[in-house]
């Protein structure tokens, strides 16, 4: 049942703000306290976690590595699931493995898991399934309490993910005393107004649907992202090509003049993710870059950084504030909405792309 949705995906993105309310309620308690299943886990035994995915939710892991470095102080290394066992990388002793998987069955992401029984400490899941393989065969599991995803793009999975991978951040920092209580208490009071800010953020429909008609008839987009953008460049750009069949590449904007920018010109769309954080300044030059090669900038960002940037981009999708820790969180709203709209502009199957099942069971 699409709830009055023209498509699947539509009324997935639409339910983000609800099923992020849910998972944070599952998580949370009204004091504010992190409650994990079962005995749940000590990160002050953890010096290091080793993460792998496939697709989606391999970008979940990326973002989430920048919130364990940075606000757990947890080294943090994050894998394709396709990659790793092959790669025969060491486990150290004391090192949580931890995978993320909408539907818990993803072969390679099974095989990442079985690799590492016997070696890590802990096995850990994040998964949308609860009595899926990946979440049997691991020691604690976290479900997203996303509620059934339809659409082969997976939209609502991803912003729980992240969610629950946060409060699991927050958890780890708490253990660690790497957190004070007064900023524990900011995290969490902003994490709990992520659902009203999704919500603002999915007004900005029309913005994205204008924006979307323009990407519509490009044969390359390029997406650009600094820091926890560059994870959400990466879904931008795997949403593009998987429902719109445009070819789309993303890049750490730093990157760019490393190779890439020598792909701009006046026919290449470049979407640049950039919120008013400590990386602002640096991700405008490189927007600069490319507009000075004539290339057309989709800048996102919020009203602060649209008025400090917008001249001469192409056009812009504003986002509302918040806090810098939870962009990659809200700005997957417009990596989707983006790619939806393009899709259908153009016509194809948004829910039942080509080439591609909802899940991967073989390798
Ligand atoms: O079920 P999983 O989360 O393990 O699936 C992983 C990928 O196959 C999945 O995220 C895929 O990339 C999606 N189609 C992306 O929209």
């Amino acid at each position: 049942d699409k709830a009055g949705h023209k498509h699947f995906m539509a009324k997935e993105i639409a339910e983000q703000p609800g099923v992020i309310g849910q998972a944070l309620s599952h998580y949370l308690t009204d004091e504010g306290e992190i409650l994990l299943p079962g005995d749940g886990i000590d990160f002050s035994s953890i010096d290091r976690i080793s993460m792998a995915a496939c697709g989606t939710a391999s970008y979940a892991c990326m973002a989430a590595k920048y919130w364990f470095e940075q606000i757990a102080r947890l080294p943090v290394e994050v894998d394709v699931a396709s990659e790793f066992r092959y790669r025969e990388p060491p486990i150290p002793a004391r090192t949580l493995a931890l995978f993320v998987s909408q539907s818990g069955e993803t072969a390679d992401t099974l095989a990442a898991l079985r690799f590492c029984e016997g070696k890590a400490q802990s096995i850990l899941s994040v998964v949308n399934v609860p009595e899926s393989s990946i979440a049997r065969e691991s020691d604690l599991v976290l479900p997203i309490y996303a509620g059934v995803e339809v659409g082969v793009a997976s939209t609502k999975a991803f912003t729980c993910q992240l969610t629950v991978l946060y409060l699991l951040v927050l958890k780890a920092a708490k253990d660690r005393g790497v957190l004070s209580e007064a900023a524990l208490a900011d995290h969490i009071s902003a994490l709990r107004g992520l659902p009203s800010v999704i919500n603002t953020a999915l007004e900005q429909n029309t913005a994205m649907r204008d924006a979307a008609y323009k990407l519509s008839t490009a044969r390359d987009v390029l997406f650009l992202g600094r820091g926890h953008m560059f994870p959400l460049a990466l879904e931008g750009a795997l949403k593009l090509k998987e429902i719109s069949y445009i070819h789309a590449e993303a890049y750490a904007s730093g990157e760019l003049k490393h190779g890439p920018i020598a792909l701009v010109d006046e026919e290449v769309p470049v979407v640049v993710f950039a919120p008013r954080d400590v990386l602002f300044d640096k991700t405008v030059s490189n927007m600069q870059e490319v507009m000075a090669r004539k290339g057309k900038v989709i800048l996102v960002s919020d009203a602060e950084g649209i008025a400090e940037a917008r001249d001469g981009v192409w056009a812009t999708i504003e986002m509302p504030k918040i806090a810098d820790a939870l962009t990659p969180i809200l700005y997957a709203i417009p990596a989707q909405l983006l790619a939806y709209h393009t899709a259908v502009a153009k016509g194809t199957d948004v829910d039942q792309p080509r080439n591609l099942a909802k899940s991967v069971t073989v390798e």
